[in-house]
């Protein structure tokens, strides 16, 4: 039999505490993690319509006897204020009280949006996440970062551009929630498990190419540990800036290249695609700066290869100038300039702020 880890982390800024449960069969620790203190009145059980019935059968055993269900899509043009909405309403109708609760069960997706509405209904209600992808075990679900997309007038999509901080009280990493999950998510997932690698330590990275054939096959021991280690670093980082002051930007490894490729390419690439082949550009950006030699690229390039992510774009026909001019729309830009996160050789995160054109003309030219 496989354990369940339990780890308790306190937000101290905020004044929450979250629980981080993992292992195969997790879920059925749930109705306790609920209790304490004491059960919500209520629960809304908001979930991707993908999630097998079964899975989602036995989350409501145990939220018995007030839980309800409501399936969401789960797909960027959905992740809107029109769902935040409907949640709404379900809760509204249903007279959910502020001792109520949500909980996400899905991806990122899914607990963006159910995070945002658990933050904004009779002013946040409490929450929990049973997320379902790895990358969402490992990232999207932890942190407490909610939100939505935002129809700009030009008819683009601005990318989590409307949103809030609402730390779940618990998040519930049931490993047996993946083996319904397609490969090319799973493999995505792995992408934010090597940014936490690049951020923390090289050596998981390692780890995780020698231990791919088991992550693939889904071997639950595996990747119970692969969640634990990854999701561990996330929050270690998370609980001390939980409000990205600082020391939290360092996850943001590589995204501001991943979000100009989503906001080209979204039809082509996952979020977890687009940050891995994001990663590459931001060594390759690392090692034009002087922080990183040209070696760790052949790594990072090559740990991506062996998982079966892609480490560039090729095949997209990829506008440099384009994706150039679409970093500027990114969240992590600060007073008009662009803010590069970059790896350095000896592990850990540089910021960098108002990088040079030759700099960031490195980044995309490693990946186009
Ligand atoms: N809040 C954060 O801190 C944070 C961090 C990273 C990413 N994100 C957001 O997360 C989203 C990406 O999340 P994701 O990669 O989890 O993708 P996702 O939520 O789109 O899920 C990926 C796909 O897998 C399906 N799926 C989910 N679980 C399944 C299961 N168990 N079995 C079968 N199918 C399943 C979904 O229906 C979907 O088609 C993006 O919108 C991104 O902006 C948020």
């Amino acid at each position: 039999m496989i354990e369940t880890t339990v780890s308790r982390f306190e937000f101290e800024q905020l004044g929450k505490t979250c629980s981080l449960v993992v292992g195969a069969g997790a879920v059925d620790g749930l109705s306790w993690l609920l209790a304490d203190p004491e059960p919500p009145t209520q629960i809304l059980v908001v979930h991707d319509s993908h999630v097998p019935a079964e899975f989602i059968a036995r989350i409501q055993n145990h939220c018995r006897p007030h839980a309800s269900h409501m399936a969401v899509e789960s797909s960027e043009q959905a992740k809107t204020l029109q769902t935040v909405d409907a949640i709404w309403h379900w809760m509204a109708g249903a007279r959910f009280d502020r001792h109520s609760a949500i909980i996400a069960v899905g991806g990122g997706i899914v607990s963006d949006v159910a995070g945002f509405a658990a933050a904004t209904y009779n002013r946040g209600v409490r929450f929990a996440v049973i997320p379902t992808t790895l990358l969402s075990m490992v990232d999207a679900a932890i942190g407490g970062k909610t939100g939505i997309n935002l129809r700009l007038p030009d008819g683009s999509l601005a990318k989590n551009l409307v949103g809030s901080v609402w730390v779940p009280e618990a998040i519930v990493a049931d490993v047996t929630a993946l083996h319904s999950l397609p490969d090319r998510h799973l493999r995505s997932g792995l992408a934010e498990c090597i940014k936490h690698a690049l951020v923390a330590d090289h050596t998981f990275a390692e780890w995780i190419i020698t231990n791919r054939a088991a992550i693939l096959g889904r071997d639950p021991e595996i990747l119970s540990e692969l969640v634990q280690r990854s999701a561990h670093v996330k929050l270690n980082v998370v609980v001390e800036d939980p409000l990205e002051h600082g020391p939290r930007m360092a996850l943001n490894m590589g995204h501001t290249f991943a979000h100009a490729i989503e906001s080209r390419h979204s039809d082509r690439y996952t979020h977890g695609e687009a940050v891995g082949i994001g990663l590459v550009a931001a060594t390759a950006a690392a090692v034009e700066s002087g922080l990183a030699q040209p070696s760790m690229l052949a790594r990072v390039r090559g740990w991506l290869k062996d998982v079966g992510l892609p480490g560039s774009l090729e095949g997209a026909n990829p506008d440099v100038a384009a994706l150039t001019a679409a970093m500027s729309t990114d969240k992590k830009r600060k007073g008009g300039a662009l803010r590069l996160i970059l790896p350095r050789e000896a592990g850990g995160a540089e910021f960098v702020h108002g990088p040079s054109l030759k700099v960031v003309a490195a980044g995309w030219h490693a990946v186009a």
